[in-house]
């Protein structure tokens, strides 16, 4: 007997959620490269979060593992990342995802203007958004949480570099690991900054 989702009934409203989204995405990406030619995302994942992943969160958390949970307490079930070639297409994408119709931003964290003592940098967003059928919570329409990654292919590569530092155990050298990946993590944001300029100068000329 196969056990139940987490995600209960609301499992295909994640997906058609995700779908829209993306759509919205590609939508306005297309009318910019037509319009400019410039392709504001290098490339993007779009997942819901998988069942061993939710339930792990939620147990971590000291939640039940339950549909209320993992949609309602917890806001990364539907998760989108979006990378970039350069820092100001990052903002063009922020501000053109809150033209998506019914949604709402709950959290913003810009990591790429402040930067994580490790060096991370990331845009971050918890969007809510409203869906014509009901959610745990037992609103009708309901309302679905989105979590948001925008960051450039340099920020992109250090952090899935850093994450497989982090949930790896027992690293011979570690200190120096992370002093290197903060050095790193420094000097690719300073290329960011100085490939951002290069290409103002290239397009205003
Ligand atoms: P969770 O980490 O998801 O429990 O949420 P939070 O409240 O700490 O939010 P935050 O915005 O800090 O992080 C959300 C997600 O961003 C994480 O799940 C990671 O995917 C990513 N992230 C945040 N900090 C780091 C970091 O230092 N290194 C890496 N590689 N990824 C990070
Ligand atoms: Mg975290």
């Amino acid at each position: 007997m196969s056990e139940e989702s987490i995600y209960g009934e609301y499992k295909q409203n994640l997906e058609r959620i995700l779908n829209e989204i993306v759509a919205h995405i590609r939508r306005y990406t297309d009318e910019e490269y037509e319009r400019s030619g410039t392709k504001l995302h290098e490339h993007l994942i779009a997942r819901v979060k998988s069942e061993e992943s939710m339930r792990e969160k939620c147990r971590r958390r000291e939640l039940p593992e339950t549909p209320y949970s993992a949609l309602h307490e917890l806001t990364d079930s539907i998760g989108i990342r979006i990378v970039c070639s350069f820092i100001d297409d990052v903002y063009e994408n922020v501000r053109l995802i809150k033209s998506f119709p019914s949604l709402e931003v709950v959290t913003e964290k810009d990591y790429i203007k402040h930067a994580k003592p490790n060096g991370y940098r990331s845009y971050h967003m918890i969007v809510k958004v409203k869906a014509p059928f009901k959610d745990a919570a037992g609103n009708d329409p309901g309302e679905y949480f989105v979590e948001i990654q925008l960051r450039t292919i340099a920020m992109d590569s250090w952090a899935s570099l850093e994450h497989k530092m982090k949930y790896k155990k027992n690293i011979a050298n570690s200190d120096l690991i992370v002093a290197e990946l903060k050095r790193c993590a420094d000097e690719l944001a300073a290329c960011d900054v100085s490939m951002q300029t290069i290409r103002n100068l290239i397009n205003y000329s």
